[in-house]
């Protein structure tokens, strides 16, 4: 199995090699005795490709540059990385208008330039997972050049082509996500074209067998060239109304200036599960796993995503986790209370390419890297598998743009200054101090922020105190702890307002968490005993506080924005 080959399996205790019980999720081998799967206790990181490394100076990333950065990867506890789209594109969404499933952008490499870099990731215990972009293509696909060129030819019902209205009148009131109508007029079958994204990118028929079958075929593609999974793009808009009801129309305008609108006949409808459950089957020869990008809003709904007999989605983002502020300890564990009462693993995510990074989110000008640093340790230590987003692990900020003509996004340009685009999160990664942060000699694609010159990998790695030197402790402990690869989640002391508490418990240890999540110093004394864990101390694990190598419980102090990580023991 692929799988068993990422070092984190190494790590395994040696009392994990008990005849495993097999878990609901999936028929493959669990890798621990409690039934988890590889995907269980690997930590994913989400790369932008056009922002990792340049290897070409082009100001562009890319896949050899990838390639060159998978040590680095190794050494920050990283096992697999999600790749956003490096197919052939137009690049009007940035890769996300995919023109072939089954090849690489040459602006990324080739296919050759795949298969090395996914040989020294493999070398390196990192796997590959791939964005497939489910809900779209580009319009310069050619399935879809001969879709628009015939009503009658053999792609003609490969996309959602209606009748208009009457004259200049669309099918109905469908807004395109990124503003406007939904529907696109094209004069060579008289008729319009769906499309939730931009115009570029017409919905695919998911009704018709035949584009199924050819979707599910190019994942099978990729896992035969080893990709270990795909993050499944805008799952949650597959299907529409087939009676193109009008969605209702709320009280408002958005940032582009349309009216506000609930996508009730364009959202979630119930047969996106079928669609789930066929790249699941797809996907199961392979042992692979699939992430979803589900923008649910509650738990019910992201539940459903793993599907009534766990045949759907392994990993279906909890994006709810993305939108909790302010930083206040209730609102992360009312919110993480709800998820885990699910009873389903859950999948947390901090930031992605599409949302502001957490670092900005939350930063208050005076604690920026204590803060960083203590959201880490929130949510990296609980029970599920995390995607951190790169540079995250050195506390990369936000380069939003200032003036509309340098905005790349093209959501930017039509929603400005409202709406400033994606640009800001997707800036390239900050190897070191050099001019462009080392990522490129050419001209980057986007500029970097001035905070490079602090935030860096090579000044960080220095620092034994750095935000990265942080996250790589915090990975260490979650790759080879017991009771944070198994135990449970256990919230203690859930009255207090500023300081978030939680054990992991495993058998007869535990690991507590205490994080002030305040701007204000905060002493805390936490009783176990209800738990079945009677002492009174605990040994010092990881701290951002001044704690010795033991530590009373009944009197933990904590500065500002610090956290205190122990071991506790029956
Ligand atoms: C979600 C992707 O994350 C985003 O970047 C993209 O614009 C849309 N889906 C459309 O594919
Ligand atoms: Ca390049």
């Amino acid at each position: 199995m692929r799988a068993l080959s990422f070092r984190l399996i190494a790590c395994l205790p040696a009392m994990l090699l008990f005849v495993p019980l097999l878990s609901a999720q999936s028929k493959s081998k669990p890798v621990d005795a409690e039934g988890h799967q590889w995907w269980q206790h690997a930590v994913f990181q989400e790369i932008y490709p056009r922002s990792y490394m340049d290897s070409n100076n082009d100001g562009i990333g890319d896949l050899n540059g990838i390639a060159s950065k998978m040590d680095y990867l190794k050494w920050l506890g990283v096992d697999v990385i999600w790749i956003a789209p490096c197919f052939p594109s137009p690049q009007v969404d940035f890769g996300y208008d995919v023109s072939d499933y089954e090849n690489i952008d040459p602006m990324y490499g080739t296919l050759a330039d795949f298969d090395r870099m996914q040989k020294i990731g493999k070398q390196n215990g990192v796997g590959i997972v791939f964005d497939f972009v489910v809900n779209h293509t580009s319009d310069k696909h050619k399935w879809f050049i001969e879709s628009a060129a015939s009503k009658t030819g053999p792609y003609a019902d490969w996309y959602v082509w209606k009748d208009g209205k009457g004259a200049n009148q669309p099918p109905n009131n469908w807004q395109s996500t990124f503003g406007g109508s939904a529907w696109q007029f094209v004069g060579t079958r008289g008729q319009y074209y769906y499309h939730y994204f931009y115009p570029q990118q017409p919905d695919l028929n998911w009704r018709n067998s035949k584009v199924a079958a050819a979707m599910y075929g190019s994942t099978v593609f990729w896992y035969k060239r080893g990709v270990v999974g795909f993050r499944l793009d805008a799952v949650d808009t597959l299907f529409e109304d087939p009676n193109l009801t009008d969605n209702p129309i709320q009280p408002g305008k958005n940032e582009y200036g349309d009216p506000n609108m609930f996508p009730k006949y364009n959202d979630k409808l119930p047969e996106v599960h079928d669609v789930m459950k066929g790249l699941r089957n797809a996907a199961n020869p392979y042992n692979a796993v699939l992430i979803g990008e589900t923008w649910t809003s509650n738990v019910a709904e992201l539940k459903d995503y793993y599907g009534k007999k766990h045949d759907e989605l392994q990993m279906p983002m909890d994006l709810m986790f993305t939108e909790l502020k302010p930083l206040k300890a209730d609102i992360f564990r009312k919110h993480i209370a709800a998820v885990y009462s699910s009873g389903e693993w859950p999948v947390w995510v901090m930031s992605n390419h599409d949302i502001k990074r957490a670092y900005s989110r939350f930063a208050d000008g005076k604690h920026d890297d204590n803060i960083a640093k203590v959201m880490a340790a929130m949510y990296l230590l609980l029970r599920g598998t995390p995607i951190m987003y790169y540079g995250e692990e050195i506390g990369m900020q936000n380069n939003d743009p200032t003036r509309k003509e340098d905005v790349k996004d093209p959501i930017g340009q039509l929603g400005w200054p409202e709406q400033k685009g994606r640009d800001g999160e997707r800036t390239p990664m900050q190897w070191n101090d050099t001019p462009n942060a080392g990522f490129t000699k050419g001209i980057p694609w986007l500029p970097v922020p001035a905070s490079y010159q602090t935030h860096n990998v090579a000044s960080e790695k220095a620092d034994p105190n750095s935000v990265l030197n942080f996250y790589k402790n915090l990975l260490a402990m979650r790759h080879s702890d017991p009771a944070l690869l198994d135990g449970d989640y256990v919230a203690v002391n859930e009255s207090d307002a500023n300081v978030y508490s939680y054990l992991r418990r495993y058998k007869n240890r535990a690991v507590l968490v205490v994080l002030n999540m305040s701007e204000s110093s905060q002493t805390v004394s936490v009783d176990l005993s209800a738990q079945g864990f009677g002492a009174m101390q605990a040994k010092t694990l990881l701290t951002t506080a001044k704690a010795g190598d033991t530590q009373a419980l009944d009197g933990i102090s904590l500065a500002p924005y610090t956290v205190y990580v122990g071991e506790v023991t029956k």
